[in-house]
């Protein structure tokens, strides 16, 4: 029988309106099962986008409504409903226009009611025994004015991105199954039955009159497979019946001692829980509410000092999900699955009729942050060393069915030849060839994976001088402690390889500016991108050093030669012992974040992840644009990464902490010694000390400005009338060439790590 989910039972059956189709079924409301927490909510208003989060035992769903401000940008952002559900990365979306008026005049926003404030569960159990109940969310939806639902897209989250984020592609396998019901009670819905023969979402809508909460004047109705609504108020539902993620208990999710974190930074934790599954970490909502590698696994080391520990908690979710989806033949990091109904439309695609999830590999840098988390956990973390066998020894394939047969334990080892085969090249010749690579045909493959990311770079910074090295040595401390005790040599090899990667990579990203010459690129950068602010081009007191984001870009460019935050990954990560080079990095690391833009990196928005002002060519200004996702734009974690980084290096320099542990295990004139060699030179050098320092404190006092802003992806800015102001990326427009603009999400899993991360007051 077809699924029909009429709307009185969406409400739990409560009310015992007559349902009009045939096989709709009442169910009284205790059907649904009952949950020992309440349920946790979050309501965040980010304009022209109100977000709701709900979720209990039962469903976990975020509610997201559009709808246009005075000077939106209309061809961006029209009034829309998106209803996410982690389960299956699957959601909900309806477009709506004006019946009658131009763009612009209709305006929908989600009420408090009787229903919920504003959102209320649906729990429908099924009718047929083996099915899975449908859950989603309902809640009343008021229309300004007469509106027509131009486009549903019911399924996969995916499916949504393709279209909001691509050229508006849809696709005729999914909209063809679109199915428009009406009923006598005056309701509509529009169902979809997915590609798997089994799930069904649903969207309704039903007339409502607040007043008396039963009935009302508007209307709804179906022609021509478009519903039409006169102005009103109407009680919307979304539903599906896939099955749902394991949410981890909340004390689950943060350790003991960070419990208190729940009162002092509630809407964080509420975030983070929302996003925490047994079964993986989710990277963001609305738009990556799934397994992500690169996020999940830089969140962890970030929020490592808060997370929980041990079976069944954060930590292991996050390398647990990592190493299920690892590809066995070749130790390759999953970046993203596909998974729901776009796994399905995605096997189609290649003629196979299966509902198996895939795995995009495309990323290079994923498969390096695998080992550094592992030995955070099951080296540094003292849970987690007790965790190793029993982790290890887990079967594969329980939810990705293409590792069946292996455990964990072997998908890991698989990681780590990776690694050590892709470094060897280079630490027997170090040419540019050797470095690291994007995959042939990619233009993306770190974390800047969006089209003018890295400039059609082909050897990012990151990858070579910071994750590959970092990786080597957590690979040889994994090995030292008998994790691969089948590789005797690698305790000493990867250590040997690292020192190399160490220190032979950052001379090929170094780019060093003569003084009047940065400040005259700065200069005609100012006036070419019509920046309305100070220059600050006088600020420039000496040659500008800084490190390319990749080599071999677009326009036959050697360097991509943009400024920019990815030293943080080497200060977050490696202990270097080459002082030299060292001091120069740490000190134009430093000098960068403190000038203001377009001089440096500062904004009174936060510090900037990209400033294209000393390229010459003019291709740099165009593309690293305030509307580029990753232009002249900030985002939260490369603030938490870049903090945390210099906190780390300046905590080299105390020679009492290494002193004092050093005494305990030998001799005191020894200790002394051995103390002082550790201690890197920039920390006598007390002009780069003291620009380290300042950077730091000038870092955290744009952290502490923009504190409202810390939990979203990203944003980005205009300059108006003296200052800057914090702005939407979709009102601003695309880079050039590009079609869709991206919606930065309203809770990021990184933009999280200030749940972990704070000021130390002791380099005040
Ligand atoms: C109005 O908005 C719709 C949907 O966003 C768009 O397709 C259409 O082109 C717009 N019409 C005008 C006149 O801008
Ligand atoms: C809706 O109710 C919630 C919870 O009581 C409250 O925080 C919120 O301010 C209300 N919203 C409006 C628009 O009244
Ligand atoms: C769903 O049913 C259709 C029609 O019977 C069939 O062609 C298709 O292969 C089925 N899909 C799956 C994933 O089983
Ligand atoms: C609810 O209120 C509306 C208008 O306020 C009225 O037309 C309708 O009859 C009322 N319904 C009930 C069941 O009282
Ligand atoms: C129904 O919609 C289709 C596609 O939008 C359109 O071509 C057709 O003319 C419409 N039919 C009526 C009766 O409005
Ligand atoms: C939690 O907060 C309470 C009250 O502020 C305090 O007494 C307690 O020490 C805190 N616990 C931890 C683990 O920080
Ligand atoms: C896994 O790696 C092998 C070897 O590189 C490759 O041929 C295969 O396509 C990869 N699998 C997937 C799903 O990408
Ligand atoms: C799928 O099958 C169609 C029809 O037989 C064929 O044209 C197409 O090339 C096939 N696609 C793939 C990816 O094999
Ligand atoms: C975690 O605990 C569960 C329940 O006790 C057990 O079935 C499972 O094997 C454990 N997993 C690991 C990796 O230790
Ligand atoms: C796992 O082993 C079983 C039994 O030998 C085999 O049928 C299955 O294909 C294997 N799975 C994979 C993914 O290799
Ligand atoms: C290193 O590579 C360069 C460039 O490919 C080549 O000319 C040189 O002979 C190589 N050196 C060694 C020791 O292999
Ligand atoms: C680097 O040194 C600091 C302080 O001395 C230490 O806390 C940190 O764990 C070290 N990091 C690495 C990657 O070795």
């Amino acid at each position: 029988m077809k699924l029909h989910l009429g709307l009185a039972s969406l409400i739990g059956g409560a009310l015992l309106a007559a349902p009009a189709s045939g096989d709709v079924h009442l169910r009284p409301r205790s059907n649904t099962p009952k949950c020992i927490n309440p349920p946790s909510t979050l309501s965040l208003s980010d304009p022209p986008y109100e977000n709701y989060f709900y979720s209990d035992c039962n469903v976990a769903a975020q509610a997201v409504i559009t709808s246009p401000l005075p000077d939106s940008n209309l061809s961006n952002i029209s009034p829309r409903l998106v209803v996410a559900w982690p389960a299956g990365n699957s959601g909900a979306c309806a477009f709506f226009a004006p019946q009658d008026g131009p763009n612009g005049t209709l305006s929908i926003e989600l009420l408090n009611s009787t229903i919920g404030k504003p959102l209320a569960p649906v729990y429908n159990a099924s009718s047929i025994g083996t099915q899975n109940p449908s859950v989603g969310i309902q809640g009343i939806l008021r229309f300004n004015s007469s509106a027509i639902l131009s486009l549903p897209i019911l399924g996969s989250i995916r499916t949504i991105r393709d279209f909001v984020e691509g050229a508006s592609i849809v696709y005729p396998e999914i909209q063809d199954s679109l199915e428009y019901t009406s009923s006598s009670d005056g309701s509509a819905s529009i169902h979809r039955l997915w590609l798997d023969n089994v799930t069904t979402t649903s969207l309704s809508f039903r007339p409502w009159n607040s007043s008396n909460g039963t009935s009302s004047n508007g209307s709804v109705t179906v022609s021509n497979r478009t519903l039409a609504f006169e102005a009103g108020e109407y009680l919307f539902s979304a539903e599906m019946n896939y099955p749902q993620l394991s949410p981890l208990k909340p004390n689950a999710v943060l350790n003991a001692a960070s419990a208190n974190l729940t009162k002092d930074m509630p809407d964080q934790t509420t975030a983070l829980s929302f996003l925490s599954y047994s079964e993986k970490l989710l990277a963001g909502a609305w738009r990556f509410l799934t397994y992500f590698g690169r996020d999940s696994m830089i969140s962890a080391l970030l929020l490592e000092p808060v997370l929980s520990n041990g079976n069944g908690t954060a930590m292991e979710a996050v390398i647990g999900a990592v190493l299920e989806r690892i590809n066995r033949t070749d130790g390759n990091v999953c970046h993203e699955e596909t998974i729901g109904d776009y796994a399905t439309w995605t096997n189609l695609q290649s003629n196979i009729t299966s509902i198996a999830m895939g795995c995009d590999y495309k990323m290079i840098d994923s498969d390096y942050y695998l080992p550094i988390l592992m030995q955070r956990y099951f080296l540094d973390n003292p849970v987690g060393r007790t965790r190793v066998s029993a982790f290890f020894n887990t079967s594969a394939g329980s939810i990705n069915p293409a590792n069946q047969n292996l455990t964990w334990g072997q998908l890991a080892l698989a990681n780590a030849e990776r690694i050590i085969r892709l470094a060897e090249p280079f630490t027997k010749n170090q040419t540019r060839e050797n470095l690291i690579h994007l995959k042939e045909g990619q233009v993306v493959g770190q974390w800047r994976d969006s089209e003018y990311g890295i400039g059609g770079g082909r050897i990012p910074f990151d990858v070579n001088t910071a994750l590959v090295p970092a990786a080597l040595r957590s690979i040889s401390q994994l090995a030292k402690k008998g994790i691969f005790k089948e590789q005797k040599n690698w305790s000493k090899l990867s250590d040997q390889y690292a020192k190399i990667w160490e220190d032979k990579t950052l001379n090929f990203f170094e780019v060093t500016v003569p003084q009047s010459k940065a400040q005259n690129l700065v200069k005609s950068y100012a006036n070419a991108s019509s920046f309305a602010g100070p220059n600050h081009s006088s600020s420039i007191d000496k040659d500008v050093t800084f490190y390319s984001l990749a080599l071999n870009g677009n326009n036959n460019l050697s360097k991509v030669e943009v400024m920019n935050t990815d030293d943080c990954f080497r200060h977050f990560l490696l202990n270097t012992t080459n002082n030299a080079q060292l001091s120069t990095f740490i000190n134009a690391t430093a000098t960068n974040i403190r000038r203001q833009f377009p001089a440096g990196l500062m904004t009174d928005v936060g510090m900037l992840i990209s400033n294209p002002a000393f390229g010459e060519d003019s291709v740099y200004a165009q593309n690293w644009t305030t509307g580029a996702y990753h232009g002249t734009v900030v985002w939260s974690w490369q603030l938490a990464m870049m903090a945390k980084g210099l906190e780390l290096q300046m905590g080299r320099c105390e020679v009492t902490t290494n002193f004092s542990m050093m005494k305990k295990s030998g001799g005191k004139v020894m200790a002394k010694a051995k103390a002082k060699a550790a201690v890197p030179d920039f920390c006598t050098d007390d002009s780069i000390f003291e620009n380290v320092k300042a950077a730091y404190n000038e870092l955290w006092d744009s952290i502490e400005k923009n504190s409202d802003q810390l939990s979203t992806e990203m944003w980005s800015w205009v300059y108006q009338n003296g200052t800057y102001k914090v702005t939407q990326l979709t009102d601003l427009p695309a880079p050039p060439g590009l079609s869709g603009q991206t919606e930065s999400d309203i809770r990021q899993l990184w933009s999280l790590a200030f749940l972990a991360v704070s000021r130390n007051e002791d380099y005040k």
